[in-house]
């Protein structure tokens, strides 16, 4: 689709869109222009009730005061300052709320501007820790099978959904993957499976096929969402961190999307008591509203780094907007206002309810299995035979035409709605939901 003359500004022609069947958009827009709350306004002037939470960011909800008035003042105030051997106050004020939030063990924070590059982030501190350390030999990286840890090449490197891997060359050496945790008799299981923490054995499997001493990290989300929502088997995670301590491996759990209250808990690593020795984080901690990410480490992980001359810098890593102003001001008052309204555990008191609607679901057409844990839920459906991710795509379109946003990956139906919804508004998307797969059975 050349540009043949200059385009006008209305033009959709010039936009390549990210991870969007381009050609079917522009043919057909989908467009928002506005968003309050719960609700999104659509360019034809309909309300579209958020079931996703943006793409699994926007946890408070939507144009929320004191984050908007936060990012206001602060561009007002100071727009930028340099991230490389200067500081501002607001950039520490953070780093110290979210160590509060994180689970205790946790100390230390590295800002990025995204998930992907708190992955990659991630992976390079676990190789230089143990370069620091004198273990240098350590430079192997394991992930798992249909995981996803965005699109930087560690971050695909270590993923596992083969769309994302198989179009970009040989990726990062040295990586292998762990089974994914997705079992046929977990169907329509009502929160953590109960079948599957032997899955984690196989890093033992790893270990005696490359030596523990040439292993880096072990990453992990504890729970999947872009693959589709895979929640990790009851013990699979304990098993993970018994096994990755034993033999000296780090293990990272990435928790872009479980950060910030989508299980009922800060992070998930308190949601299922397991400390791991570093967090990714991103979307939610800005609300969605200005991008931002972050690595949060324990204190043994950073103090590694801590030997030398004073004057050296310690680690050769770092992006010209980390800890941006602007960011630090949104993630600020988005902690604020996550405290002010509890929003960090109302998943936990929103999933009965979220639970029992979804699994409502269940002898709808062509569903073959639901999941769902604090506020996250899936519908998984039958592919049409020979058109796989077909019936997952025409149930999206409909949805958004009947006033839901929700999202599909395959055909597995994902939603997340912000952690402001009431009941009511669930029963709507959950009632909703179910109109549109019987329409479009
Ligand atoms: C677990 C996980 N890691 C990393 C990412 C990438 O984040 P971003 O799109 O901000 O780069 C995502 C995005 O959905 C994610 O779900």
């Amino acid at each position: 689709m050349a540009l043949d003359r200059k385009p006008a500004p209305n033009d959709l022609r010039a936009f390549w869109m990210p991870f969007t069947a381009n050609r079917q958009f522009k043919a057909s827009p989908r467009m928002l222009v506005e968003a309050k709350d719960m609700h999104y306004t659509s360019a034809d002037g309909r309300p579209i009730l958020d079931g996703t939470a943006g793409l699994w960011c926007c946890n408070a909800g939507h144009c929320r005061p004191k984050i908007t008035e936060a990012v206001r003042a602060q561009v007002g105030e100071m727009d930028y300052a340099p991230a490389f051997q200067m500081g501002h106050p607001l950039a520490f004020e953070l780093a110290n709320r979210l160590v509060d939030v994180a689970p205790d063990g946790i100390d230390h924070v590295f800002y990025t501007n995204s998930g992907s590059e708190a992955v990659d982030t991630a992976l390079k501190i676990a190789l230089a820790y143990h370069r620091a350390r004198g273990d240098a030999a350590r430079t192997r990286l394991i992930g798992r099978e249909r995981g996803y840890h965005g699109v930087g090449f560690g971050g695909i490197s270590v993923g596992g959904i083969v769309n994302n891997r198989r179009f970009f060359g040989s990726l990062l050496n040295g990586v292998d993957h762990l089974p994914h945790t997705h079992l046929a008799e977990n169907a329509f299981t009502r929160g953590q499976p109960e079948h599957g923490a032997h899955l984690a054995d196989d890093l033992e499997r790893i270990v005696a096929l490359h030596g523990a001493e040439t292993i880096a990290a072990v990453i992990v989300e504890p729970m999947a969402g872009s693959t589709g929502v895979l929640m990790p088997p009851k013990g699979y995670l304990q098993r993970l961190r018994e096994i990755t301590r034993k033999h000296g491996i780090l293990l990272i759990f990435d928790e872009v999307i479980t950060g910030f209250g989508r299980l009922g808990s800060p992070f998930a690593a308190q949601h299922f008591d397991v400390l791991p020795d570093m967090i990714t984080c991103a979307k939610g901690l800005t609300n969605g509203v200005i991008p931002m990410g972050a690595v949060l480490t324990t204190p043994a992980i950073h103090d590694a780094f801590m030997q030398g001359p004073e004057h050296v810098i310690e680690l050769f890593h770092g992006y010209t907007y980390s800890g941006n102003p602007v960011s630090c001001a949104a993630a600020i008052a988005t902690l604020d206002t996550y405290e002010d309204e509890g929003l960090l555990t109302r998943a936990a008191r929103l999933e009965h309810h979220w639970q029992e609607a979804l699994h409502g679901l269940r002898d709808h057409p062509n569903v073959i299995d639901i999941r769902n844990m604090g506020l996250i839920g899936a519908v998984e459906l039958s592919p049409i035979d020979g058109e796989p991710a077909k019936r997952g795509f025409e149930v999206f379109k409909r949805a958004y035409e009947e006033g839901i946003l929700i999202r599909v990956t395959g055909d597995t139906i994902a939603m997340s709605p912000p952690l402001i919804i009431s009941e009511d508004q669930i029963d709507e998307l959950i009632g909703t939901l179910g109109r549109v797969l019987k329409a479009v059975a």
